[in-house]
C-alpha cells in the first residue's frame, strides 16, 4: 500500500541546474576549465564532490584532496548566494499542487536529496510544511545511486520501501529508488528516466490522479 511520497529536491520541486550551472561555469571559467550545459547534465543528482571530479576528469586535471574541496566550497559560496534570488513562485509547475494535494490526503511526504543547501532552498519556496522528513545531503554518506538517501527518508516516516513512491529527475536518482525497492517516477525525458516505473515529461503532468491510475492496485 503506498502511504508515503519521497521527492528529490533538485528538477523535481524546483529548478536549480542553471543556478549549479552557472556557479560551476565561474568556477571553471577562473581555472581555465571546459565546462558547458551538455557536461552541467552529468552533474544532475551527483553530490558537489562527486561533481568537481566529473569536471576534472572532463579537463584531464588531477587535484590533491584540499584543494578539491577548497575548489568545491568556492563553488558552493556562489550558488548560496544565487539561492537569495529563489522566491515562493519559483516552484517547477505542478510541484505544488501534487504536494498540496498529498497533504490534504493524509500521505507521508519526506525529502530525499543529495544537497546540502536543500533547506535553504525549501525555505526560499517556502514549502517546509509539505514535508514530514528532510533527507538533505548531511543525513546519508552514501549518494545516488546508492539507496541510502531514500532508505532513510522511508525509515524516518516508518515506512517500508514498497510502501513509497520516489519522485525522481536523475538517471541516477530512479537508480537508486530501484536499488531500495521503491517505486519509482521519473520526471524528464526517456533517456534519462525511462527505467522508473512511470514517467512524466514535466511535473505539471504529474497529477495524484495520474498516479493513482497508473498505481491503482496500490492504492
Ligand atoms: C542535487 C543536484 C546536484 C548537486 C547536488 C549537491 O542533487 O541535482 O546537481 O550537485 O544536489 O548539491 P549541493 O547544494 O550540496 O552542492
Ligand atoms: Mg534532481
Amino acid at each position: 500500500m503506498i502511504k508515503g511520497f519521497i521527492f528529490d529536491l533538485d528538477g523535481v520541486i524546483t529548478d536549480t541546474a542553471e543556478l549549479h550551472y552557472e556557479a560551476w561555469k565561474n568556477l571553471s571559467d577562473e581555472m581555465g576549465w571546459d565546462f558547458d550545459r551538455e557536461l552541467n547534465e552529468q552533474l544532475r543528482g551527483i553530490s558537489r564532490l562527486d561533481s568537481i571530479r566529473v569536471i576534472m576528469d572532463h579537463n584531464n586535471v588531477e587535484l590533491e584532496g584540499a584543494k578539491i574541496e577548497e575548489l568545491a566550497n568556492k563553488k558552493n559560496e556562489i550558488y548560496v548566494a544565487s539561492l537569495e534570488n529563489i522566491t515562493p513562485e519559483d516552484y517547477l509547475p505542478g510541484a505544488k499542487v501534487l504536494l498540496t494535494h498529498l497533504r490534504t490526503e493524509g500521505f507521508k511526504v519526506a525529502l530525499g536529496s543529495a544537497s546540502k543547501n536543500a533547506i535553504k532552498v525549501l525555505e526560499q519556496l517556502n514549502a517546509m510544511g509539505y514535508f514530514d522528513v528532510i533527507g538533505d545531503g548531511t543525513s546519508v554518506s552514501k549518494s545516488k545511486p546508492a539507496p541510502d538517501i531514500f532508505l532513510y527518508g522511508s525509515e524516518k516516516m516508518g515506512l517500508q520501501p514498497d510502501d513509497c513512491i520516489v519522485f525522481e529527475d536523475a538517471e541516477k536518482g530512479i537508480d537508486a529508488a530501484k536499488a531500495g525497492g521503491f517505486y519509482s517516477v521519473g520526471i524528464g525525458p526517456e533517456e534519462r528516466v525511462g527505467h522508473a516505473d512511470l514517467r512524466f515529461d514535466s511535473m505539471n503532468e504529474a497529477t495524484l490522479f495520474e498516479i493513482k491510475s497508473f498505481f491503482k492496485d496500490l492504492f
